[in-house]
């Protein structure tokens, strides 16, 4: 019955997104209607280019729609999850007409040469992968040759040599520069790598407009140094844009990206400030679990940066009430005055709590999820073990577990174990590799046991990538430094007797 139910409901979301693409379809050709208008401004023209031959407008808006099924298509058989998001079709949507839009303005009013042709596709990279843009810097390239073909906009746009034929400029140009900056762009991870990628897009982008125009020939070669300077420029304007663009789309459609994602691990943001200052030991915790993402999700291929902040925020729930967790007190246990039951309520409370939190905040859903699955649907066993001794037996675990959801992503599962080793590994009298690689081990073994991992896609390969990855770096971590000679110099430099201290660990 519930089957059939999600079923129903996934259905509907299936539907609902047909539906939203077909307006966004709708809007598209609006805007063709409005970049015509542009083509043609002079009184009477624009009325013409549709009563003269309206089988040309036509023939474009059956091209579209074709593109925009293809695009719909590529989303149904590859990523229904993200089909079934009115906000990520929006989003979708607006990436293409936006870019569409902005390139054929610049290409009327300042040179052809001058588009930001790269722009989508850095753009669909930063927003979405790799897959995506790749895909949609295709249809951009398409869409825009289909455009510039049917809206007559090379014979209008005054381009010395450049005939209508050479609308193929457009299918070459986006395809091919696009495609050069995904693949170039797939390291840049700052804000000033973003610009020194446009020197990079540049070189292709050169060596096409000198080869389109070597069978048109220019003028003289001041014309061809002029065309090469515009498409400079528009490589340019590729980074330039999509750097301004980016924070917008971040905001609008709560959007992850490289740089978003880096900035929620500055020291500045809110909630960090917070966690530094009223719960100063969640908040060393927090670091060690972010040291510990971040390796196993490089060792997974898994994105490092999501980690990273994810494993930042993972305990942000005890804000609510800092000093009922033990990594922020000193001396005074709060729950020696409470009842089993409450106590554990308390504890099992910050993941709903840090996830309602992150959401108010506006965080990102992927790290949001995070904190509220990072126990799953574990057991508080500290707890338990008292209500049973204090009840005599009469206890139900399930008062004394976390209320779940389990990890649903690979991500969550990395920080539900690291979580867990971190704390374990501070209990561990001999830090040696042996004996953390035998508490992983069995930390690793009971989730597994207890069905932690039922809903995310994790291998065993890849839970024994995990250990080893965290038993190398908790053994580094609190490696044995050598003992330290026990003598102490005083103001005159002369050395004095101390007694032994012990090791520094
Ligand atoms: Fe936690
Ligand atoms: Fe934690």
């Amino acid at each position: 019955m519930k089957k059939e139910t999600s079923k129903a409901v996934r259905g509907s979301k299936l539907l609902g997104s047909a539906l939203i693409f077909a307006l966004c379809y709708v809007l598209f050709i609006l805007f063709i209607v409005l970049m015509i208008f542009i083509n043609n401004p002079a009184p009477g023209e624009w009325q013409r280019y549709f009563t003269d031959d309206f089988s040309r407008f036509l023939s474009m808006c059956i091209c579209t729609l074709l593109l925009f099924y293809i695009v719909y298509y590529y989303y149904y058989f590859e990523n229904k999850e993200f089909l079934m998001s009115a906000s990520n079709v929006f989003l979708v949507f607006t990436l293409l007409t936006l870019s569409v839009f902005i390139c054929y303005l610049l290409g009327r009013f300042v040179s052809v040469f001058a588009r930001p042709m790269a722009l989508l596709a850095l753009l669909a990279l930063f927003l979405f992968n790799r897959r995506q843009a790749i895909i949609l810097n295709f249809v951009f390239s398409l869409l825009l040759f289909v455009i510039d073909t049917y809206t007559d906009f090379y014979a209008l746009s005054n381009v010395a040599g450049v005939a209508q034929t050479e609308a193929y400029f457009s299918l070459m140009f986006g395809f091919v520069c696009g495609t050069f900056a995904i693949l170039t762009a797939g390291s840049v991870k700052t804000r000033g790598g973003m610009l020194l990628l446009g020197t990079f897009i540049s070189i292709p982008t050169v060596i096409i407009i000198l080869l389109l125009q070597l069978p048109v020939g220019a003028d003289s070669w001041i014309a061809y140094v002029t065309e090469a300077g515009f498409g400079i420029l528009g490589c340019f304007l590729s980074t330039a844009l999509c750097l301004c663009l980016l924070p917008f789309f971040e905001f609008a459609f709560n959007c992850l990206t490289v740089f978003r994602l880096r900035e929620l691990t500055s020291a500045n943001m809110p909630l960090i400030k917070r966690l530094r200052t009223e719960a100063p030991g969640t908040f060393n915790h927090s670091l060690i679990v972010a040291q510990l993402a971040e390796t196993c999700a490089i060792a997974l291929g898994e994105n490092a940066e999501l980690a990273r902040a994810a494993a930042y925020y993972h305990d942000v729930g005890k804000l609510k009430q800092p000093q009922c967790f033990t990594e922020n007190q000193s001396g005074y246990n709060v729950h020696d005055e409470l009842t089993p039951e409450l106590s554990a309520d308390i504890i099992r409370s910050h993941a709903r709590d840090g996830y309602d939190l992150l959401k108010a905040a506006r965080l990102p859903k992927e790290v949001a999820d995070v904190a509220r699955e990072h126990h799953g649907t574990l057991p508080i066993k500290y707890f338990y073990d008292k209500a049973m001794r204090i009840s005599g037996g009469d206890a139900n675990i399930r008062d004394y577990s976390y209320l779940g959801p389990t990890p649903h992503s690979k991500i969550a599962a990395i920080i539900m174990i690291a979580d867990a080793a971190e704390a374990a590994a501070r209990t561990i009298p001999e830090r040696t590799p042996e004996n953390v690689e035998r508490v992983v081990r069995s930390i690793i073994e009971e989730r597994m046991d207890l069905d932690q991992f039922v809903d995310c896609d994790i291998t065993m390969r890849e839970l024994t990538t995990i250990k080893a990855t965290i038993v190398e770096a908790l053994s580094g971590v609190h490696h044995h430094r050598v003992k330290y000679p026990s003598i102490r110099f005083n103001r005159a430099r002369e050395a004095v007797e101390v007694p032994e201290e012990g090791e520094d660990e």
